[in-house]
């Protein structure tokens, strides 16, 4: 593997390859950029199928944090960890506390808490080895009820911009991934009336998620190429690409998962396609806006509130873009990048 040569490396401040040979840890911690307060990012479990995968997915998502959390107004930079293995089999305190003391070495402070295959309860044992971790159970909680919201109050401003008004009632929105976020998301759309198509490419969860909050189950690979007012993915990263964007039939795309964009330029292309593209960071915000407000006085409803403030930071993208003829990937990149740079 070219470690040093990996084309996502794209000024990162940090990056820490970790082995762990009692615990049975490997894990890779990227730091893309210090902030006023440190850097935050989440803790991915994952079987990847070689390193190589795994460092482009760190470079990647840690970047793409610190863009999230500089529009969302956290003076923090971004950072992100991958821990090897499957988070159904290989998952243990033993291995989640050496993870904690890894995070507890990286100066400055890196503020880990849950991603992709870690739980609000996992963070307890990584807890045990270091105070930078956020979203425990009793404090922050679970990260995916204010993701989810987010990516709903995203979706309203998206609607309000291109689909003639932001009530979602009576519109269909399909949903690629039946996790956490993915309810967190459908519990909303169903009290507002909107109707629900969703995939999982585990049969199972889908199921079990159709019939909690009455949406239609559609196979894995046809959900991306529903007729729909709204595609919302939900599921991994670099979905939108070559292949599927010329077969899209939606006129918003918004949802929680992180680098939907294979590539930058394919913003460029759903903008030409007259698709309105809710920037992924900026609609998957709300966990990081939840966790990041933890504190003696944190308050749940008041962190809420400020995660439903996604709603504001939208209209704010589709302005910004509109002012600079450009597409809202683009807006947002820009906008902020000027609040990174003001960090000096
Ligand atoms: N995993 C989420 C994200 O990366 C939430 C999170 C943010 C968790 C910051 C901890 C710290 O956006």
């Amino acid at each position: 593997m070219t470690v040093f040569d990996s084309p996502e490396f794209r000024s990162h401040q940090h990056v820490s390859f970790i082995h762990d040979e009692g615990a049975g840890l490997r894990a890779i911690i990227a730091i893309h950029k210090n902030g006023p307060q440190g850097a935050a990012g989440g803790i991915r479990m994952w079987s990847y199928a070689n390193e190589e995968d795994a460092l482009t997915d760190v470079l990647r998502l840690s970047r793409a944090m610190s863009y999230k959390l500089a529009l969302a107004g956290i003076p923090m930079g971004g950072g992100k960890s991958v821990i090897f293995g499957n988070a159904r089999t290989d998952k243990n305190p033993a291995l989640l506390e050496a993870f904690g003391r890894a995070v507890e070495r990286i100066r400055p402070r890196y503020v880990c808490g849950p991603d992709v295959g870690t739980t609000s309860e996992d963070m307890v044992a990584v807890r045990r080895a270091t105070r930078n971790v956020r979203g425990l159970p009793g404090e922050t909680g679970d990260t995916s009820p204010a993701t989810g919201f987010g990516v709903y109050r995203a979706m309203k401003a998206a609607a309000a911009n291109a689909l003639g008004g932001d009530s979602l009632e009576g519109r269909t929105v399909a949903i690629q991934g039946a996790g956490a976020v993915a309810r967190a998301l459908a519990t909303h759309l169903r009290s507002e009336g909107a109707s629900m198509l969703v995939a999982d490419i585990d049969a199972e969860a889908a199921a079990a998620f159709a019939e909690r909050v009455g949406a239609t189950v559609v196979p894995p690979d046809q959900i991306l190429f529903q007729e729909a007012d709204i595609l919302a993915p939900c599921a991994l990263g670099g979905i939108l690409n070559d292949d599927s964007i010329p077969r899209l039939r939606c006129r918003v795309i918004c949802g929680g998962a992180n680098n939907q964009l294979a590539e930058a330029r394919q913003g460029e292309a759903l903008h030409t396609r007259n698709v309105l593209f809710v920037p992924d960071y900026v609609a998957n915000a709300g966990g990081a806006i939840h966790a990041t407000q933890a504190g003696p006085d944190f308050d749940d409803a008041r962190a809420m509130a400020e995660v439903g403030g996604i709603y504001e930071t939208c209209r704010r993208v589709f302005e910004r873009a509109e002012r600079d003829g450009t597409s809202p990937d683009v807006a947002a990149d820009r906008m902020a990048e000027e609040v990174i740079a003001s960090w000096g």
